[in-house]
């Protein structure tokens, strides 16, 4: 049988995507009740990180040891991908030695690389393009909180980033709106847009700069940092630009009594969201980071002890 990467969410259908989560919610319920199988018994996980992480390295790792294997941490000043040694040589040499391969990289592109030299599935761990690990925690969570999450609605307040591609394109597969509200030259780019009707579903996507018209009607009100890793030098600019788009107070008076605020952390409070309303929400968003790692375990065991999808 093939080997199955997780890269790209718009690779898998809705009942494949829709399952993967209705397993990862009753896998979770197993693990917390104490239940738990050695299905990864002397298995490794390499997990390259040319970036810094908390949530996706710790969930990657822990989830590993509970199904009896191990993670092998590779930084990059450990393995200088792309200047010691090619993303080709280091994905053969991986898949000689490990039974799959996690990347979190600054290119898109060269994750595909390593997907398409590597023997073991590859994991998409955060790209400049896509995180999509974290859209299927943040979608668990919601449909944790809500039940069925079909026709609910997200308004992403913030960055049209990799975060934001990766919830657009889970909420088309899943049929969730998606509200995109961010200042002017910071929307998802029409090749992506593009992307999203292929999917052959009824989408209902919607770009605003105004973040109250966003909120008005939404059930998750979703915000990541302004800058993401490795954009540094906007930051000072994008402090200014994003201003009027912090969830705060004064925003949520819009929203209906019922939605719930999310975040995939690190928060920067103060700027995306003020410390009142992280703290209001802070069960739903340590909910969030813990199901990255219910979602990572779940995953794990599809890829590596069950082949694939
Ligand atoms: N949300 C997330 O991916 O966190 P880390 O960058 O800490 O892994
Ligand atoms: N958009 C953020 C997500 C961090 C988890 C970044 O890429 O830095």
């Amino acid at each position: 049988m093939a080997k199955t990467d997780f890269i790209n969410l718009a690779d898998f259908t809705p009942e494949q995507l829709g399952d993967l989560l209705r397993r990862a919610i009753a896998d979770k319920a197993d693990f917390l009740a104490g239940k738990t199988v050695n299905s990864l018994d002397n298995k490794t996980l390499a997990m390259i990180f040319e970036k810094p992480s908390l949530r996706t390295r710790v969930s990657f790792a822990a989830a590993m040891a509970h199904l009896g294997g191990q993670a092998i941490c590779l930084t990059q000043s450990d393995i200088g991908l792309g200047t010691r040694e090619s993303g080709q040589d280091i994905a053969r040499v991986l898949g000689r030695m490990c039974d799959a391969i996690m990347a979190r990289t600054f290119s898109h592109q060269l994750v595909e690389t390593i997907a398409a030299y590597s023997p073991v599935p590859v994991i998409n761990a955060l790209t400049d393009h896509s995180h999509p690990c974290q859209a299927m925690a943040d979608v668990m969570t919601a449909m944790e909180h809500f039940g069925n999450v079909a026709g609910r609605t997200i308004a992403f307040i913030g960055d049209g980033n990799n975060v934001a591609r990766s919830l657009a394109m889970l909420s088309a597969k899943l049929n969730i709106n998606f509200v995109l509200a961010c200042p002017q030259g910071y929307e998802l780019e029409p090749t992506f847009i593009d992307s999203l009707h292929a999917t052959g579903k009824d989408i209902h996507y919607e770009v605003t700069h105004d973040p109250a018209q966003a909120v008005a009607g939404a059930d998750v009100v979703y915000t990541d940092t302004w800058t993401s890793m490795g954009q540094e030098d906007k930051k000072i600019h994008k402090q200014t630009v994003f201003a009027p788009f912090q969830i705060n107070d004064a925003l949520l008076v819009h929203a209906p009594a019922h939605a719930i605020v999310m975040h995939c952390l690190p928060a920067y409070r103060g700027y995306e969201i003020t410390h009142e309303v992280m703290e209001r929400f802070a069960n739903v968003i340590f909910t969030e980071a813990e199901n990255r790692l219910h979602f990572q375990r779940s995953l794990l065991n599809v890829l590596i002890a069950e082949g694939g999808f």
